[in-house]
């Protein structure tokens, strides 16, 4: 169980973007502060640099190290003995790439809010360079930190589901039934800022994930994608998906995603059909797996329970019969980035070392690539690779 203890000093850290009234800033700053697996130290918060400069301050930054932009952050850092080590990206779409390139240039290791990038060119290369550069890039595909989502692994890779033959995957929310003024909203429509997909990139790519985190043998042969824009002047990005996966396994699977299904809250949600059983779990319940043996009885597995597999109760944080959050599955994803920084020996007791790197960014970055380009030949099939 984790109880904030820590052999070795926090990662010095900063934050680019999340200031102000962003909808991510607070949730990363909690979570990568959480265990003391990283210190706040620096910033550059906002597009706008004196709102940018005056919220560091409101944390309690020193000021001087509350910058206007991310290059002036970059290099000031540099020549400091106490300078920054890592840096979370949580601005809008278009500027990851930069953003990301700058931080490795710089010798920073960096986690960056999906998409990782707009395109398999830019993130071919800043895996490239993050290899180059010995450092570690995180993606924050967050609800795979959840406990149960390992519990789900486990189980999957200890055969207790059987063959892998079905994936239903949903990220549908109606939080975009109706065109809403709203400005973390609004440049998401944007393609200059989004990028060439909405709900492909700002949602389908976290129940992709989950695939990846919970089968991770699973590789995706093709896709066969129809999008739309439900309200038309989204155009030319979709609010709502469908798409359907062949893996190499044979396996099929089936994605909705969606930002108009009116009255629904969240609505992210995985189903895996094996031959032996079906494991299901939802966001909205992250603390339940389902499990569904042949011939049953069906039975609710609950975070924190003796039973589970060791790895599922080693990020727990309090006793069984409460509930943990998303802020604590992105703390768990924090612990394995710090882990990943630090090496040795540190959070090795159990915890789960997996997290969601450049690679498994770059390979959303391809999905929603292939999706887009699916779309436009009404569906067709289109290979992965
Ligand atoms: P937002 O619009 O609410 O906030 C963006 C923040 O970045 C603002 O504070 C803005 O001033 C700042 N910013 C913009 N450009 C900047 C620059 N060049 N330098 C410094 N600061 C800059 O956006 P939101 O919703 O917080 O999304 C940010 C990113 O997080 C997006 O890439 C989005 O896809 C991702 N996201 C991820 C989620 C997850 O579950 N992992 C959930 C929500 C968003």
């Amino acid at each position: 169980m984790i109880d904030g203890r820590r052999r070795v000093p926090p990662i010095r850290w900063a934050l680019v973007g999340g200031g102000a009234g962003s909808a991510i800033g607070y949730i990363h700053r909690c979570a990568a502060t959480r265990d003391r697996c990283f210190q706040l130290v620096a910033g550059a918060f906002d597009i706008l640099p004196e709102r940018g400069k005056q919220f560091g301050r409101e944390l309690g930054l020193d000021s001087k190290r509350c910058y206007g932009t991310y290059k002036e952050m970059f290099e000031k850092e540099s020549h400091r003995s106490d300078g920054i080590e890592a840096v979370t990206i949580a601005t809008p779409n278009s500027s990851h790439f930069e953003i990301c390139k700058a931080a490795l240039e710089s010798n920073l290791h960096v986690i960056c809010e999906k998409p990782l990038c707009l395109s398999i060119e830019e993130a071919q290369y800043l895996q490239d360079l993050a290899r180059e550069r010995g450092r570690i890039v995180g993606v924050m595909f967050g609800y795979a930190g959840h406990q149960m989502i390992e519990q789900a692994r486990q189980m999957v890779l200890n055969g207790e589901i059987g063959d892998i033959r079905i994936i239903k995957a949903e990220f549908a929310h109606g939080g975009c039934a109706k065109p809403s003024p709203e400005e973390p909203l609004q440049w998401r429509f944007n393609p200059e800022v989004a990028g060439p997909s909405f709900v492909l990139a700002d949602l389908g790519v976290h129940p992709l994930y989950l695939i990846r985190a919970i089968v991770p043998t699973l590789k995706i042969s093709r896709v066969s994608c129809v999008r739309q824009s439900v309200v038309r002047s989204r155009a030319p990005l979709e609010d709502n998906a469908f798409v359907t996966m062949e893996f190499d396994s044979g396996a099929v699977a089936f994605m909705w995603v969606s930002a108009v299904n009116t009255g629904s809250q969240h609505g992210l949600r995985i189903r895996i059909v094996g031959s032996e059983a079906s494991i299901e779990w939802c966001a909205e319940d992250p603390n339940n797996l389902r499990y569904e043996p042949v011939g049953g009885p069906p039975v609710t597995l609950r975070r924190g329970f003796h039973g589970l597999y060791t790895s599922a109760r080693a990020e727990d944080r309090i006793s069984e019969g409460h509930s943990e959050g998303l802020f604590e599955a992105w703390a768990n994803l924090y612990r394995r980035f710090a882990n990943a920084i630090v090496g040795g020996d540190e959070g090795k007791m159990n915890e789960p070392s997996w997290y969601p790197d450049a690679n498994d960014g770059a390979e959303a970055v391809r999905w929603v690539e292939r999706c887009i380009e699916s779309s436009e030949h009404n569906g067709a099939w289109v290979e992965m690779s």
